[in-house]
C-alpha cells in the first residue's frame, strides 16, 4: 500500500519535472530569436523561475520517490529493464544541468545559440520519455 502511494507520488513529480523539461528548451527558442531588451529580460525572468522553483524540486522529488520505491522493492534492481531506465535517468539528470547552465549564459548575455539548435535540444527529453516509460511499463527484458 506504501509502494503505491510512493509510485503515484513518483509519478507526479515526473509529470512537474517533464513540464519544465519541455517547456524551458521552448523559451530558449523565443529568446534566442528575441532581439529587444524588454523581452530578454522578460525571458530570463521566466527561464530562471521555471529552472529553480518548479524543475529543481520536481527533479529532487522524483529521484527521492524513485530511490524510496527501490529501497521498498530492491529486487528490481536484479532486471535489465531497470538497469537501461536508471541510465536513462543519469542522462536526463544530465540534460537538466545542461539547461541550468544555458539559463545562466542567457542571463550573463553569452548566448551563442541558434534557435534551431535549441529546437533539437527541445527533442532530447521527448526521447528519453518515451523509452522510460516504456521501459517501466512494458518490461521488457
Ligand atoms: C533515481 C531515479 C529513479 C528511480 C530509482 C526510479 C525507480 C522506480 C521504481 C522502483 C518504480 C516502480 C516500478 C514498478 O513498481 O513497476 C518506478 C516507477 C515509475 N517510474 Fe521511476 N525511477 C526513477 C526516475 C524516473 C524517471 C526520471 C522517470 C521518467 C522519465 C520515471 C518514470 C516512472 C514511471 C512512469 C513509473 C510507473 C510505472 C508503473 O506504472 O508501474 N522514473 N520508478
Amino acid at each position: 500500500m506504501l509502494y503505491l502511494w510512493i509510485k503515484a507520488l513518483h509519478i507526479v513529480a515526473i509529470v512537474c519535472w517533464f513540464a519544465g523539461l519541455f517547456y524551458l528548451p521552448r523559451l530558449f527558442v523565443y529568446h534566442a530569436m528575441s532581439d529587444d531588451e524588454a523581452s530578454k529580460q522578460r525571458f530570463q525572468t521566466m527561464e530562471r523561475k521555471l529552472y529553480r522553483g518548479i524543475m529543481m524540486p520536481a527533479m529532487l522529488a522524483s529521484l527521492a520517490l524513485g530511490i524510496w520505491l527501490l529501497v521498498l522493492s530492491p529486487s528490481w534492481l536484479q532486471q535489465g529493464w531497470m538497469h537501461a531506465k536508471l541510465t536513462l535517468v543519469v542522462l536526463l539528470v544530465g540534460y537538466h544541468h545542461m539547461c541550468g547552465a544555458q539559463v545562466k549564459r542567457f542571463a550573463r548575455g553569452e548566448n551563442k545559440r541558434s534557435h534551431t539548435f535549441y529546437r533539437w535540444f527541445n527533442e532530447v527529453p521527448v526521447v528519453v520519455l518515451l523509452l522510460v516509460v516504456i521501459l517501466v511499463v512494458v518490461k521488457p527484458f
